[in-house]
């Protein structure tokens, strides 16, 4: 367990939501615009094993490449529009690397839960490479959180000592037993099966309950008021930091 929890309650969704392209530096921008300092995002490897921001697999859905993401060098990467899917005021902006984001997060002192996404087959190599590459590079006083769906990544991660949190689609017994396993601080569940005994059940635990991705005003009071100690929401416009 973290002596004090360091993160905002209030972690923008892939950046901003969906007022920008996800997962590129003109959404963490935008999102900084709207008052929020702590954002979820979602970390792959290159081929060549650099960190950079992709929820999909695939580069289809959110830029002009075509494939797995993590089958090409960040150099070819690097040259991708992950900017023009959205609008066209956004034509142009680059995939973000890890360096990218955390130059900015070390400028305006930002949160960052980054979210292990691996690819099929990927789990450990990002795990690893992740952790390996912040340990490296993280000059913040502030570690990143580091999440996933995928038990592998954590475990891969675990030697580096960053925070953890178990990614879970739906909260069940066995999430908590699983999170004390791999080390976690927290578990991050979606908000419908987040219940106020779930989340007593994490606190009596140690742990920290969090909640994905909360974009209604209801929602949001029912969590509050169960005792959430964070949400993670890509209605940016609607909550204030
Ligand atoms: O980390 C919380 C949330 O981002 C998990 O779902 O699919 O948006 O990455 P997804
Ligand atoms: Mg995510």
């Amino acid at each position: 367990m973290l002596p004090t929890w360091p993160y905002p309650f209030w972690i923008a969704h892939r950046g901003a939501g969906r007022l920008a392209p996800e997962n590129t530096l003109a959404a963490f921008k935008v999102g900084m615009e709207h008052g929020y300092r702590a954002f979820e995002c979602d970390v792959q490897l290159s081929l060549d094993g650099v960190p950079f921001l992709l929820h999909d697999d695939t580069l289809d859905r959110t830029s002009n490449g075509h494939g797995l993401g993590c089958q090409l060098d960040w150099a070819a990467l690097s040259k991708l529009d992950a900017g023009a899917w959205h609008s066209p005021s956004f034509v142009g902006e680059p995939l973000a690397s890890l360096a990218g984001l955390t130059a900015l997060a070390h400028d305006h002192q930002l949160a960052l839960n980054l979210e292990l996404k691996p690819a099929p087959g990927q789990a450990t190599r990002v795990g690893a490479g992740v952790a390996q590459w912040l340990h490296q590079h993280w000059r913040a006083p502030v570690p990143p959180l580091l999440s996933s769906f995928e038990p592998e990544a954590l475990r891969a991660a675990r030697s580096a000592g960053y925070p953890m949190a178990l990614l879970r689609e739906r909260w069940g017994a066995d999430a908590l037993p699983l999170a004390q396993q791999l080390g976690a601080v927290a578990v991050v569940c979606h908000h419908a099966t987040l219940t106020a005994a779930a989340i007593k059940t994490l606190h009596a635990a140690g742990l920290k309950a969090l909640s994905y991705t909360v974009n209604t005003r209801e929602e949001a009071q029912r969590l509050i008021a169960a005792g959430v100690d964070g949400l993670i929401t890509d209605a940016i416009d609607s909550f204030r930091p």
